[in-house]
Parts: C-alpha cells; sequence; structure tokens
C-alpha cells in the first residue's frame, strides 16, 4: 500500500524545526505588546466574495489561486489567502473601528501557486492592521515595529525596506490610462503575461519579470507626475520621520503589490539571501476597504510577514535557535529512575525555566550518556547507586570543559537557581 504524504504545497513543520518557528512567534508578540497591539482571531474560510471584493477581481489570487468551493448550502467559500479582509470584516461587524485600533494575527493562509522554495500553498503570515488614522505617522509606526522585530531576529542588516506611493484612486485612474496608452504602443514587444495584464491590471505590468518589458518601462509615464498633493505630502512626511528615526529605504517607484486595495503608502521588506522568493513582507495603507464593506470610512494602514521566508532567512545566516534541554537525567537502576523521576518532577515545578529530559527505557549508563550528548544537553544529572547511599547528584557538564560536582540537594537548587537565571538572560 503507498504511504499517505502531505498535500503538495503543504508543509509539515518538524520538531527540530519548531524552537525557530516559536522563538520568532514569541519576539513577533514581545514586538507587538511592547507596541500597544492586540492579537484578533478570525476563522480561515470566510465567503468568496469578501475576498473577491476586497483584494481585487482581476489580481493573480482572486483570479487563480483561491481555494473555494460550495459548501453544503451551495454557499461559495473559500480558504483565506491572506488576513486583512478578514480582520476588516470583523473589525466592522464587532463595531471595533470606533476609535484607533491596532489587532494583529498570526497563522495559515491558503493560495494555489506553484510551489518552490519559499512559496508554498499553505504557508504562514503574521498580520498587523491599525485603523483610525490617516496620517503618516502610522505607516511610521508600522515600519519602525518591523526594524524592532528584524533587530531581535538578528536579520535587520539583510533586508531591505523598498517604499514607493502609489496615490489616490483617482490619481491611480489617469496614470493608469497613461501607462496602458503608453504600453498599447509596444504591445507587441511585451512578454506574454503583460499582454494579458493591459487590459485587466495594468499596474501589475510594472513589477514584470521580463527585461524587455522592464526596459520599455524606462521610458513609461511615471506615478510621481500624476500623484495628487495629498498623497505627495502624506509620502515627503513618511519619509521625514523615516529618516529622522535613521530607517533607511530604498524608492521604487514600481512597486505597486499583489492586491488591489491599497492607496498611497506602499512597501515591501527584501532580502538578496533568498533567490526568487525575496520579499519576506510587505503592506501599505487601505483607506476605502472599512468603507467598501459597511463601516463608517476609516483609513487603515498595516503589513504582513511570511514566516516560512523568515524561518529560511534565518536558517541561511544559522541563526537557528538551540532546542537543547537544560538537564538531561539519567540513572542506573529501576530504584535510582523512581527517585530521578521524582526529583526530575520536582526540578520542573521550582525552576520551571529549565529544560528537563528523563531518560526512559533504561539501558547502561554508555548508552544513557550517549543519548544524553545527542540530546545536545548541558548538564547530564546522574542517579546511581552512590547517589543513592549519598542522598547526593552528579552532575556532568557534556559540553564546557568544567569539573563534576557533586552536590547535596540544598547545593544544587542553588546550582540550578543559577541555571535558570543564565537561561532566561540567553
Ligand atoms: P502579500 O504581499 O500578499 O500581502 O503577503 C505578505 C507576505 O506573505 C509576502 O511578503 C510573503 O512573505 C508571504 N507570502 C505570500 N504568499 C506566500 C506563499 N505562497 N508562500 C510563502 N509565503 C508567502 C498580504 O497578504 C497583505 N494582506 C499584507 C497586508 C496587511 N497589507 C495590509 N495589511
Amino acid at each position: 500500500m503507498s504511504q499517505y504524504r502531505a498535500i503538495r504545497g503543504m508543509v509539515d513543520v518538524l520538531p527540530d524545526e519548531t524552537p525557530l518557528w516559536q522563538m520568532l512567534e514569541q519576539t513577533a508578540r514581545d514586538v507587538l505588546a511592547a507596541h500597544g497591539y492586540a492579537e484578533i482571531r478570525t476563522p480561515i474560510v470566510e465567503s468568496t466574495e469578501l475576498f473577491a471584493r476586497s483584494i481585487g477581481e482581476v489580481t493573480d489570487i482572486v483570479e487563480k489561486e483561491m481555494y473555494s468551493f460550495p459548501d453544503r448550502n451551495d454557499d461559495s467559500l473559500s480558504l483565506r489567502p491572506e488576513g486583512t479582509a478578514s480582520t476588516v470584516r470583523a473589525a466592522v461587524q464587532h463595531n471595533l473601528i470606533q476609535s484607533p485600533q491596532r489587532v494583529w494575527y498570526m497563522g495559515p493562509m491558503f493560495r494555489y501557486e506553484r510551489p518552490q522554495k519559499g512559496r508554498q500553498r499553505q504557508f504562514h503570515q503574521l498580520g498587523v492592521e491599525t485603523f483610525g488614522v490617516a496620517g503618516p505617522e502610522q505607516d511610521a509606526e508600522l515600519l519602525l515595529m518591523c526594524r524592532q522585530w528584524w533587530t531581535r531576529l538578528g536579520i535587520n542588516d539583510v533586508l531591505t525596506l523598498e517604499l514607493n506611493t502609489i496615490g489616490s484612486p483617482e490619481a491611480r485612474a489617469s496614470y493608469k490610462a497613461a501607462l496602458t496608452d503608453y504600453l498599447r504602443d509596444h504591445f507587441d514587444s511585451l512578454d506574454e503575461d503583460s499582454q494579458r495584464r493591459l487590459d485587466t491590471n495594468p499596474l501589475r505590468i510594472l513589477d514584470s519579470k521580463s527585461v524587455t518589458t522592464q526596459a520599455i518601462l524606462d521610458d513609461a509615464p511615471s506615478m510621481a507626475e500624476y500623484l495628487d498633493e495629498e498623497s505627495q505630502r502624506h509620502h515627503e512626511r513618511l519619509c521625514q520621520l523615516l529618516d529622522m528615526a535613521g530607517l533607511t529605504y530604498t524608492s521604487n517607484p514600481r512597486l505597486v503589490r499583489g492586491l488591489d486595495y491599497y492607496n498611497k503608502t506602499v512597501f515591501e521588506w527584501t532580502t538578496d539571501k533568498l533567490g526568487a522568493q525575496a520579499t519576506v513582507c510587505g503592506g501599505g495603507r487601505y483607506d476605502m476597504m472599512v468603507g467598501q464593506f459597511g463601516g463608517k470610512a476609516t483609513p487603515a494602514s498595516g503589513f504582513a510577514a511570511g514566516l516560512e521566508r523568515l524561518v529560511l532567512l534565518m536558517q541561511t545566516l544559522n541563526l537557528d535557535a538551540i532546542a537543547a534541554p537544560d538537564l538531561y537525567i539519567v540513572s542506573s537502576d529501576e530504584n535510582a529512575f523512581g527517585q530521578a523521576m521524582l526529583e526530575a518532577d520536582r526540578i520542573r515545578v521550582e525552576f520551571p525555566g529549565l529544560g528537563v529530559v528523563q531518560h526512559l527505557g533504561g539501558g547502561s549508563f554508555k548508552s544513557q550518556f550517549k543519548r544524553a550528548d545527542k540530546s545536545g544537553a548541558a548538564w547530564a544529572m546522574v542517579f546511581g547507586a552512590e547517589e543513592m547511599v549519598s542522598g547526593k547528584v552528579t552532575l556532568k557538564a557534556l559540553r564546557a570543559n568544567e569539573e563534576q560536582m557533586t552536590l547535596s540537594r540544598e547545593e544544587l537548587d542553588v546550582f540550578l537557581g543559577q541555571l535558570e537565571q543564565l537561561t532566561n538572560e540567553y
């Protein structure tokens, strides 16, 4: 019989990787809490229309990447391809938008894309959405918060912030018309994808990967010429705030994003360490969506980071978190095992910051020590015949070159207290 395998593009995160995931998630929670953001949890399934209307009918996501299906009542539902639409739906439904709100979410998203390194069909995002602040200071706060997260993860140096403004919907409409006119004159030289997009979503042509299309775009009209005054002021103030904070960015006038709901600020954090899937985080302002979903018109701004890509980046930079326990407990026989089990139980209660693994399944001291070593533990704690008689325990350093110690229970508690403190500092 053939074995079952995970669905293509949907990936198991295995125990040797979860410590890194947990570290990434915990760091995000810490940074978000430090900025006054609260968590929101929305369903994974929503009505298909919710996504189609907000993300845009003619985007890749809605046209060909959604996991949509009729439920038993024949309503069209979709697995969420992103978190912004659901968050806005929930915020309007529960009247969260009466005063400014700062929320975040973390969880799986689904897009039927061609899987490759850094691109999956089930992937995970940490998303942040804010409501009620129209000014660029909200965009600045989001970007500074990203930088804090990157810094805590140790990846700030390998990330570039690409920044653009796509103006008001009206400004964008006139720009779209001018761009379409220009590109129509070069239609035959455009790549196939861009030819198709010319009538449906011409702005997306700006980030075409085709070298010839990019060359044609060199002489195309630029968004800046069509920008409305308010968007321009917004962008200038944002740049000023980022400059003040020493947050460097690259202006990318061709950055338009793959979702249709944005206006004014758009941005992406990219890296040159991950090959083709270079964007680890993207976002911007979407001031129309709340009104579009039936709420009182409310400005909004947010971003989402791809957790798989951050994990890959940290692995590439060898920043994997160490999953090893602090103590690995070995024992000589059944009697010693029983004692060791009680002691392990006690230590876990009294020193909750320590990771304590007890060896199960017996075996010689030699084989137990081999397993202790393999676990990556810092210390082996030994319960042998001698320890049973003396009531003391022996500690052997497995990584550092330190003397073996035989300690009374009082001495042991002092030692474990110090070890716990060290672990917490790390
Ligand atoms: P997005 O650019 O579509 O934006 O996705 C955000 C991030 O999710 C990407 O930069 C990437 O790191 C990750 N990502 C996207 N698709 C995949 C995939 N197939 N496999 C692995 N990672 C992926 C949004 O989703 C917006 N909702 C962001 C936002 C929030 N804008 C305002 N608020």
